[in-house]
Parts: structure tokens; C-alpha cells; sequence
């Protein structure tokens, strides 16, 4: 854990935007990114630095904004009623900062932001006392961020939108991160002589920078050594690019931490994942949600597994999916294998190819090994559930349950009608039909017809023509 304090510094993000250029219903900092919203991740790297407090700027769909979030306890909303630019966004903060040395603005759209950058930005700032310090970046495509604009002695002079830019400053390689690390003494001052006379007809944060600069305030620039970090999302094609950037690096993550990922580019796992060691994950797989994968257990190609539980040295063959579903350790899952919300298996189970499982406990070493489907039920320890049992649990208006005991063995194509229970040690033939309860111990089986032999009985065969 980093132990990180800046208790003389407040954040500030900036979340008010619509985000037009999503096109979406769903503001735009609610957006996912491998599963978490565009904000947690801003929220997380703020929070890391342990500041004073941090504000919120909401504004589009502020609401649905705050039921997301919640209420953190160093967490302060902040109301933007019209999106009249940053700069605007920034000034509404002011009645909530109070008593701290500078002020740290972020936006609410660069998910790929790490707190060491913060961090460094804020130590920057301090040790060569400025008053305002922006974050900048050389990345490979600097379309539509604003540029920073030096003077001959290489001195930050001012920053220009892409729509207010000339071709000259168009041509820039630096560019502007938006984030920012302002002395609060001066911060409002400068948001106070900010205009709006810009294409965009917006309060822009960056003008303070020539403000400062005309109050004889000092500016700095501090240019980040990984220019990825600061893409911001304004449309889904970014959105796309940040969440593939962000899947390569919890990928190393989770390599450097002894997880094997076979052909890393075409899986996909999400930020809320955990691994454990020596595990191996393999071609296509989609770890979703809150998924956890115990140690040495391998997860066979294609399979989906969206907030499962795997403890220890689960195998999973490959196309298997398991949604909402525990496995004990040493268990066997699938090929083509579906286990649905709350089955909970326990260690050493087998599950085969084409069974389903739902809203059932299965218990340690039983095995259903084909074509079946069980829910609604529960399954004793060491029980054969033979291929193609079903448990009939819905008469079309209810659901009903079927309780198996221990060490019961039931026979192939069986249809087990629930509500029923099958005692221990009961042995079920082959092709039964179970509607009443099923006693401990010997043979229950449903009547079976007669099978006939035909003797002189000849297959047809293809008339010649
Ligand atoms: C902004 C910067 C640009 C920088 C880029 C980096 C300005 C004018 N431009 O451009 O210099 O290179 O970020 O990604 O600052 N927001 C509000 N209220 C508003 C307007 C915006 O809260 O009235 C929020 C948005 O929700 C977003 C952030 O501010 O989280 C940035 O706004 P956005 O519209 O994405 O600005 P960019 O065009 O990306
Ligand atoms: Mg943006």
C-alpha cells in the first residue's frame, strides 16, 4: 500500500458534461471501462492521495452520478446547473474548498490515470512553487486536446482548444492532460476574469493559464513520460482504445503476479477480477464482474465466467459458462458445462458436458456427468446423477424442489418431478419417472413396458431403380 498524505490538498473532478460525442442516455462518466465506471477509476487514483476532500462537479444526469457513487465521507457534490464550460465547472467548487495550500483538478473522462502521476504533478508544483501547473503529454495523436503554447524560452504561455487553434498551433505535439494543480489563493480570482469568447462559446479552465501569467504568477508545466494516461474519452471510439489499453495492463498485472494467460490479446478481464498463482487462463475466455479464480486452477478456452467463484485447482473445460455460481476446490467443469446463478458446488464435483445447473447445492465428489438438468435442488455427497436426469421443477406457475440425499445413484434419463426427495444410498433405475418420495437404500424404478423381439423382421431397403 502506498502511504501517500496530502491532507493540504483538495481534488476536484470534473463530471458535468453531457459527453455529447457518446451519443448515450447514460452520462458520459458512467461509462464502462472492463467494467467499471469511468469515474471509480478517477475517484480511485484521488483517493489514493488521501487529500482534504475531494468535489465532485455534477451536472448531466447529476443523480444518476450519485447513486453510483454513493456517499464516500470525504466526498463533497457539487451542482454545475448549466455546462457552461471547465473553467465554469471549476468556479462552482468554491463555497467547498477551504483551508488547504492548492487544489487538484481532474476530469472525470481519463480513466487511465494513474495516482503516482497525481502525485508526482503535486510534488512538481510544490517544489517549484508555482501558483498554476498543468499536466501535459507528447502523445502520438494530439487531435482535439488543447495544445501548450511556449514562448522562444521554452515557457508555457498559454494553452489553445483544438477549434480555436491556428494551423500553426495545430501542428504542436504537447498537449494539455486537463488536469491541473492550482495554488487555491489564486485559483477563484482567475476564474473570475475568465471569458467565454472562444468557438466554443465556454468558461475554459486552460485561459488561466494567460491570466497567471499576466498577473505575474508563475506557471509551470510538468509533462507526464506516459502519454496513455491521460486519454480522455469523448467518444466511444475512445472509449474502445482507453478500455484496450486499460486490458493490457491489468493483463501484466496479473501476469507479474503468476497468473499464465495463453494468447493475452483475445481475452478480456475485467478491473473488479482476482487470480490466484500458477492458475492458467486460456484462449477467449471473458473473466466478467467480481469473478474469483483460486490458485492453480486452469480456465479452458472460450469459457465466460461472470461473478463466479473458483477455489482452488478448478479445472474448466473449454465453452463452459458459469454465472453467479461457486466451485469448491478440485472440481471438474464442463466441456460446454452451464452453471447459473447460486449453484454452489463443493470440492471434487464433476460437472460434464451439456448439464446445467441452477439454484442448486451439490455436494463433495458427486458427479453429473451429461445432459442433465438440475435446479432448484440439492445433491448429497458421492451421488451419480446418471445422463439425462431432469429435475421437473416448474408446473408453468411454481417452482418446486428435489432433494437428493447421499450416495445415490441415479440412473440414466431419469425425470425427477418435484416437490420430491430421494433418501440415501437409493438407487434409481434407468428411464424412471419419480413423483413420490424415494426410500433409503434398494431399487426404485417407475413400471416399465415390455420388450418385444421381432424375428423375422427385415430392414427396408433403397428401392432400385
Ligand atoms: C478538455 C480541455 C483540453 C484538454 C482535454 C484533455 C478545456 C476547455 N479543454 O477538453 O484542454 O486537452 O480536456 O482531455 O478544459 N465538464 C464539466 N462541465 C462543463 C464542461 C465539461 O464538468 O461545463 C467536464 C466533463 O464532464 C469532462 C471534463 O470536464 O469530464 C472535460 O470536458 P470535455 O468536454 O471532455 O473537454 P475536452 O474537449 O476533452
Ligand atoms: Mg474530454
Amino acid at each position: 500500500m502506498n502511504k501517500l498524505h496530502y491532507p493540504d490538498l483538495q481534488v476536484c473532478v470534473l463530471a458535468a458534461g453531457k459527453g455529447k460525442r457518446m451519443h448515450s442516455n447514460l452520462p458520459k462518466v458512467l461509462h464502462r471501462v472492463l467494467g467499471r465506471a469511468m469515474i471509480d477509476y478517477v475517484l480511485h487514483s484521488a483517493e489514493a492521495l488521501c487529500p482534504k476532500a475531494i468535489a465532485v462537479v455534477t451536472g448531466h444526469a447529476s443523480e444518476k452520478v450519485r447513486e453510483h457513487v454513493g456517499q464516500p465521507i470525504n466526498l463533497e457534490w457539487v451542482i454545475q446547473d448549466k455546462q457552461l464550460g471547465t473553467g465554469h465547472a471549476v468556479s462552482q467548487c468554491e463555497e467547498v474548498i477551504r483551508d488547504v495550500r492548492d487544489v487538484l483538478i481532474v476530469c472525470g473522462d481519463t480513466p487511465l490515470l494513474s495516482w503516482q502521476t497525481l502525485a508526482h504533478l503535486v510534488d512538481e508544483h510544490r517544489r517549484l512553487d508555482a501558483d498554476v501547473t498543468v499536466l501535459t503529454a507528447q502523445p502520438a495523436n494530439p487531435f482535439g486536446y488543447g495544445r501548450i503554447v511556449r514562448d522562444a524560452d521554452g515557457r508555457v504561455r498559454t494553452i489553445v482548444e483544438e477549434k480555436d487553434a491556428s494551423d500553426d498551433e495545430r501542428a504542436i505535439g504537447e498537449v494539455s492532460s486537463g488536469i491541473y494543480c492550482v495554488r487555491h489563493a489564486v485559483l477563484f480570482d482567475l476564474l473570475r476574469s475568465i471569458g467565454n469568447s472562444n468557438a466554443q462559446g465556454e468558461y475554459y479552465l486552460p485561459d488561466i493559464v494567460p491570466l497567471a501569467l499576466a498577473a505575474g504568477q508563475r506557471v509551470d508545466a510538468v509533462l507526464m513520460s506516459d502519454p496513455d494516461e491521460m486519454m480522455g474519452v469523448n467518444d466511444r471510439v475512445n472509449l474502445a482504445m482507453v478500455e484496450d489499453l486499460m486490458q493490457r495492463r491489468i493483463i501484466r498485472d496479473w501476469q507479474l503476479r503468476g497468473v499464465t494467460i495463453e494468447k493475452p490479446d483475445t481475452v478480456r478481464i475485467e478491473a473488479g477480477v482476482s487470480i490466484g498463482i500458477d492458475t492458467v487462463i486460456q484462449a477467449g475466455c471473458y473473466l466478467i464482474g467480481r469473478t474469483h479464480i483460486g490458485d492453480e486452477c486452469r480456465v479452458g478456452p472460450n469459457s465466460v465466467l461472470v461473478d463466479a467463484w473458483l477455489d482452488d485447482r478448478v479445472n474448466v473445460f473449454a465453452f463452459s459458462h458459469i454465472h453467479g455460481a461457486s466451485v469448491g476446490s478440485d472440481a471438474s467443469i464442463g466441456p460446454y458445462a452451464r452453471l447459473r446463478p447460486e449453484a454452489r458446488l463443493d470440492e471434487q464435483v464433476h460437472i460434464g458436458n451439456f448439464v446445467e445447473v441452477k439454484k442448486a447445492v451439490v455436494g463433495r465428489g458427486s458427479k453429473i456427468n451429461h445432459l442433465s438438468y438440475i435446479g432448484d435442488a440439492s445433491v448429497g455427497v458421492d451421488c451419480n446423477i446418471g445422463a439425462g436426469t431432469i429435475t421437473c421443477n416448474y408446473d408453468g406457475a411454481n417452482k418446486f424442489k428435489t432433494e437428493i440425499g447421499d450416495r445415490v445413484f441415479v440412473g440414466s434419463d431419469t425425470q425427477l418431478i418435484a416437490p420430491v426427495r430421494v433418501a440415501d444410498d437409493a438407487t434409481i433405475g434407468a428411464g424412471s419417472t419419480i413423483t413420490r418420495d424415494v426410500e433409503p437404500g434398494g431399487l426404485t424404478l417407475s413400471e416399465r413396458t415390455q420388450q418385444r423381439y421381432v424375428a423375422n423382421w427385415k430392414r427396408p431397403e433403397k428401392e432400385s431403380r
